[in-house]
């Protein structure tokens, strides 16, 4: 057996960081791509990685808040969500938008895809806080109405927005959340 001791620390004590904590400047673009090397790391029935990245940066996210306030409009969403919702991305240097990308497979149930993309967005996003990132899954409305992710990432049919994982440096850590207690949590068969 070999104990990992940094890597139970880390477990036992990560913590989201709020969207409203976050700011810039974010990580580069080679340690981004090193850190989603290394999330790309999980559990993938079949092998069939039924998932992908559309990385936000800086530089593009005018165009994507232009698409984001259009279509909110459109749809109605209130005016106080779409400028909480413009903030998150103004805040966020970098937004990592995890894509499932389900497969035809007559062995490996759509279900156990879309585990394995939940799986890589927890990965993506404790793979940046372990290395002093903060980071935080949002979803929301952006991940769901399906003309705004047909219009902003040309997603096809089988895909869909599994995570937007904002992420940036902070100053101040995240109040801690209640937790459950793992003895509610637990049966013994
Ligand atoms: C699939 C998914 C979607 C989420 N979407 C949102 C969201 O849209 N808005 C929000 O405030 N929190 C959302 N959350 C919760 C945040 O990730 C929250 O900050 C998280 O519970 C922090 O937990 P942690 O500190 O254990 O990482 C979502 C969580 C998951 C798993």
């Amino acid at each position: 057996m070999i104990i990992n001791n940094n890597g139970i620390d880390f477990f036992t004590k990560r913590r989201s960081v709020s969207v409203k904590a976050l700011k810039g400047p974010g990580p580069a673009i080679e340690e981004t791509l090193e850190i989603l090397q290394s999330a790309l790391r999980v559990p993938d029935h079949g092998k069939l990685e039924p998932w992908r990245f559309i990385i936000i940066l800086e530089e593009s996210k005018d165009r994507f808040i232009d698409i984001m306030l259009r279509r909110g409009q459109e749809i109605s969403i209130d005016f106080d969500k779409l400028e909480k919702n413009k903030t998150n991305i103004l805040n966020s240097p970098l937004i990592v938008t995890t894509i499932c990308c389900t497969k035809e497979s007559s062995k490996i149930p759509e279900i156990e895809q879309i585990l394995s993309a939940g799986a890589l967005c927890l990965n993506v996003l404790n793979n940046f806080l372990v290395r002093g990132w903060g980071a935080n899954w949002l979803t929301g409305w952006m991940a769901h109405d399906r003309v705004f992710v047909e219009e902003a990432f040309q997603l096809g049919a089988d895909e869909f927005v599994a995570g937007f994982i904002y992420v940036g440096n902070y100053d101040e850590v995240s109040r801690e959340r209640p937790r459950p207690e793992v003895a509610d949590k637990v049966t013994w068969f």
